[in-house]
């Protein structure tokens, strides 16, 4: 099941909830992935690599603490143009009180046709995946796949990975791959890959 918080509560924190990270990371470290938020290093290149119509939505799936989403809006996307997706209950009160203005769903990424409201579908620009997809089986990377696809046709996601190779197996699931980015300022260093459906 999915809750949404629209708008976000006043409470700013800029700390990023580093504490919370890592209690996440020792709770369930295959959930969360690596062990320290994104560096700003890292989140500027992903908010470069946004593309986004004027009444589109940018979609981050895995926010965390919010490392990525506050580079996003950094970067120019507005509050409400924001729509960030958490399953963990804990980090998604975290960024609704965090970022004012920006939708927050608390739900689970491969469910994102049912978790996204309806008059969204259709109007993503951009979705980021933060999830670890690369310690899932390619099976789940397919349904993750699908759940972008059936809200945004065609467009596709950005990755962001400590791989050297891509963390996808491309071809099999149906993408062309791009690295996008690189930075070695990240811990580890990291790239962006953009995947879009093939045809
Ligand atoms: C590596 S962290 C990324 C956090 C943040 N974006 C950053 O760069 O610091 C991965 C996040 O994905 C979340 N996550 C894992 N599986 C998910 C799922 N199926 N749906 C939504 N979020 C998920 C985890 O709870 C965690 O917060």
């Amino acid at each position: 099941m999915s809750g949404i918080t629209l708008g976000g509560r006043s409470k700013q924190d800029g700390s990023g909830g580093f504490s919370l990270f890592l209690r996440r990371w020792l709770a369930n470290p295959l959930q969360m992935g690596s062990i320290v938020p994104s560096s700003p290093a890292l989140t500027r290149r992903i908010a470069a690599l946004v593309e986004r119509a004027e009444d589109e939505v940018v979609v981050e799936l895995g926010a965390g603490t919010g490392a990525v989403s506050r580079a996003l809006l950094a970067a120019g996307v507005p509050p409400e143009r924001l729509v960030v997706v958490e399953i963990v209950p804990d980090m998604a009160r975290h960024l609704a009180q965090s970022l004012p203005g920006v939708t927050v769903i608390e739900g689970d990424a491969f469910a994102l046709p049912e978790a996204l409201p309806a008059a969204l579908h259709g109007r993503v620009g951009t979705a980021i995946c933060g999830i670890p997809l690369v310690l899932l089986p390619t099976e789940a990377q397919r349904r993750f796949v699908a759940a972008v696809e059936a809200v945004a046709p065609g467009r596709g996601f950005l990755l962001y990975t400590y791989c050297v190779t891509s963390p996808l197996p491309w071809r099999a699931l149906g993408l062309a791959a791009r690295r996008e980015a690189f930075t070695p300022l990240n811990l580890p260093p990291a790239s962006v890959w953009r995947y879009r459906p093939i045809g």
